[in-house]
């Protein structure tokens, strides 16, 4: 009886959350993966913590009916991570949030389902980059964006997520600062920083490339077509994109959850999404009064992570497996990268 309504619970989530229903062979393939993870995570004492791009699936939480303990932006996930008391967690999310669970809680397990989970930024600087730019710019503050690996944040002052890389900013004293490694993000906080305390941003060419897809011409061409429907842009698109798309009807430029509560507070009932595809399925269950058009990019690295894998990696516990999901880090990176995370956390 339980069983029947956990599962029910699910598919009705998933429902809400995707503009399609789903074929139900494909519901009932992913009801028996989520009962199995349910047991494995009682069995072992672990924990799922998942992104709001993850497929929806994985976003469906535990008391729902599905696998999530939580779902978060990279901070939420961040502060999440530092707090766990279970003995391991299952990161449904990228590498290097993964990463950066585990230096935040380096006496727990940390299983990622997928090692090809990547992403574009992260994989655009490196320790020795970070090294060089010190070099050519003695004394001035690095702020790393959480999009990096931990070789890289171990070289930073600070680290910042989308959601308070502003404030971090502001906070730094002096004339310059370097932020790496994301042009646009670097671009349109820039702008901002700039003309309120006339601050320079020395920038890296890293860019995402789901955000950087977001083109003034694709954002544009669906205000067109849906003139009464307000804009949430991450801060990851182009500059060029910002500087127009709240022209009209409005919205918001920010990050992962600034578009969450936006929706959540705006009287407007139709929004164009200029983020990862599958924050639109966060939106659908979140406000399921509201529409959401929806380009569909998806985030190829995101997307290694899935259900079946998420078993696999809860499954190779106590394995000679576990070593292909478990994430490792030296104990000096460790150290060193704790301290701008820890300074990042001061602002969550
Ligand atoms: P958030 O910090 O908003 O979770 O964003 C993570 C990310 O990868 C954006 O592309
Ligand atoms: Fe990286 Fe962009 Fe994917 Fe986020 S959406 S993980 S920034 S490639």
């Amino acid at each position: 009886m339980i069983v029947t309504q956990t599962r029910s619970a699910f598919s009705e989530k998933l429902r809400a959350m995707e503009p399609d229903a789903r074929p139900e062979h494909e519901v009932a393939a992913l009801l028996e993966a989520v009962e199995e993870i349910r047991a494995l995570k009682k069995k072992h004492n672990a924990v799922v913590l998942s992104h709001f791009y993850m497929p929806a699936e994985l976003q469906v939480k535990h008391e729902d009916g599905g696998i999530a303990d939580f779902v978060g932006d990279s901070l939420g996930l961040s502060v999440a991570a530092k707090s766990v008391e279970a003995d391991t967690i299952i990161f449904c999310g990228v590498k290097f949030m993964a990463e950066t669970a585990k230096i935040l809680n380096p006496v727990k397990q940390v299983l990622l389902p997928s090692f090809d989970a990547g992403c574009s930024l992260a994989e655009s600087i490196t320790g020795e980059d970070v090294r060089m730019l010190k070099k050519l710019w003695p004394g001035v503050p690095v702020v790393a964006y959480i999009n990096t690996y931990a070789e890289t944040k171990a070289e930073a002052d600070n680290c910042c997520t989308s959601r308070n890389a502003l404030e971090i900013a502001r906070s730094l004293g002096g004339d310059r600062l370097i932020f790496l490694p994301d042009l646009y993000m670097g671009r349109n906080l820039q702008s901002k920083i700039k003309a309120e305390t006339g601050k320079e941003l020395i920038l890296w060419e890293g860019k995402c490339e789901v955000h950087e897809q977001f083109t003034p011409q694709r954002i544009n061409g669906l205000k067109m077509m849906y003139p009464e429907a307000q804009v949430l842009v991450h801060w990851e698109v182009p500059d060029d994109t910002v500087s127009d798309a709240l022209k009209g009807a409005g919205g918001i430029v920010g990050s992962t959850s600034d578009i969450i509560r936006f929706v959540g507070e705006s009287q407007s009932r139709q929004f164009i999404l200029g983020s990862e595809c599958d924050l639109g399925a966060t939106l659908r269950g979140m406000y399921p009064q509201k529409e959401f058009i929806v380009p569909c990019i998806k985030c190829p690295h995101m997307k290694q992570i899935t259900m079946a894998r998420t078993l696999d990696a809860l499954r190779s516990i106590g394995t000679e497996k576990e070593a292909l999901f478990e994430i490792t880090l030296e104990d000096e990176i460790i150290r060193n990268a704790l301290t701008p995370i820890e300074r990042m956390l001061a602002f969550a």
